[in-house]
């Protein structure tokens, strides 16, 4: 408050008023009369003079830089033209608060070109992935307008390539259109009651070709469970489930073990994908969940994955109000864990 123009011209007058009146006290000639003119008269000049001079290159130029500040129209620059110029020191809080507000707008630039590179790379990678499987099958479909066709056993092979090609199209573009769902909220979860072992167990059948095919073996635990009650979207959960384990034979080794582990704890329960495979190098494990990310190009590539699957599955989860961990050594296997809640009372 001492600080506030009005203040500081006080005090200076005062100064300058008792310093001249000193002075002229030694004066001889100098009557009370004129000590008291010169006090007044000096205390006014120089309280005037000063508080107008402060006034001036202070407050006026304060004033203008509010003035160009509400010119800018910034909205989030929510300080008053009146506590500002009532502030003690005016120009140190206009100073603040702008800085406050250049860090607030460059954290925002910073995000929008993260979101701008993030865009460019979705893109980059959708239409990559959208292209192979096209070109693919325009590929074969010219060969047979070329003359494939006239030799049934070439036309039927090219034909069933083609047909792969289109079924990878379809299952990509349908991935694309659940990711943007969920990650939109546009997607409504079924909440329900279900015996997760019983899924678990249906999942084992629909993938046993694949796992025949790699000879590994698929076993749940503890061997003894006979239900594991979970509550949650069914049909969602079974994406999550044909997701992980899919990952654990595609990725895990040839004559390997995918075990899923229901653990029954308090209130929820916990749910473990384990696979012996090669692992997933520990820098690359944050990444995983990333739309299109693939740890091992040239395995995916041999195996056929677009890398959607896990980015699907946390955004699946994170509506079950839940998080997926994952752990994993190299050679030695990987480990997705995640909780479901188990059923209501009044439900179960
Ligand atoms: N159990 C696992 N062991 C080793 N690597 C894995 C495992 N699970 C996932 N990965 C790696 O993580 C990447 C991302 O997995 P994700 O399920 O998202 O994609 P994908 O299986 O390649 O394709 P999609 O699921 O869309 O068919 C995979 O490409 C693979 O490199
Ligand atoms: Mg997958």
């Amino acid at each position: 408050m001492f600080l506030s123009p009005r203040w500081i011209s006080l005090f200076t007058s005062l100064l300058v008023s008792s310093i001249t009146t000193g002075f002229l006290s030694f004066v001889p000639e100098v009557n009370l009369a004129m000590l008291f003119i010169a006090a007044i008269g000096s205390f006014f000049s120089t309280f005037f003079f000063t508080f107008y001079i402060i006034d001036l290159l202070v407050f006026k130029e304060v004033n203008q830089i509010y003035a160009s500040i509400q010119k800018l129209k910034i909205r989030d620059f929510d300080i008053s033209r009146k506590t500002l110029l009532k502030s003690v020191n005016p120009l140190k809080k206009l100073n603040r608060e702008i800085s406050n507000y250049v860090s607030k707008k460059q954290e925002e630039i910073d995000e929008l070109k993260r979101m701008e590179i993030f865009r460019r790379e979705f893109l980059a990678d959708v239409s990559h992935e959208l292209k192979t499987p096209i070109f693919a099958a325009q590929g074969f479909v010219h060969t047979l307008i070329d003359g494939a066709l006239e030799d049934p056993v070439i036309a039927e092979r090219f034909l069933k390539k083609a047909a792969k090609s289109l079924d990878g199209l379809d299952i990509l573009v349908r991935d694309l259109v659940v990711l943007s769902q969920v990650e939109t909220g546009d997607i409504k979860m079924i909440f329900g009651a279900f015996d997760i072992l019983e899924l678990v167990k249906e999942i084992f059948e629909q993938l046993e070709n694949k796992a025949n095919k790699r000879n590994t073996t698929l076993v749940y635990k503890p061997k003894d469970l006979r239900a594991c009650w979970v509550y949650g979207d069914k049909q969602r959960l079974s994406q999550v489930l044909i997701n992980l384990i899919d990952n654990a034979i595609k990725y895990g080794r040839d004559n390997g073990k995918v075990v899923v582990e229901l653990n029954t704890e308090n209130k929820k329960v916990e749910i473990v994908i384990e696979d012996n495979g090669p692992g997933i190098p520990q820098e690359q494990l944050p990444r995983i969940f990333e739309r299109f990310y693939k740890v091992d190009k040239s395995r995916t590539r041999e195996v056929g994955g677009t890398g959607l699957g896990l980015a699907i599955v946390k955004h699946i989860l994170n509506a079950h109000d839940s998080t997926i961990n994952v752990t994993s050594k190299i050679d030695k296997g990987t480990r997705f864990t995640f909780h479901l809640a188990k059923p209501p009372k009044e439900i179960a």
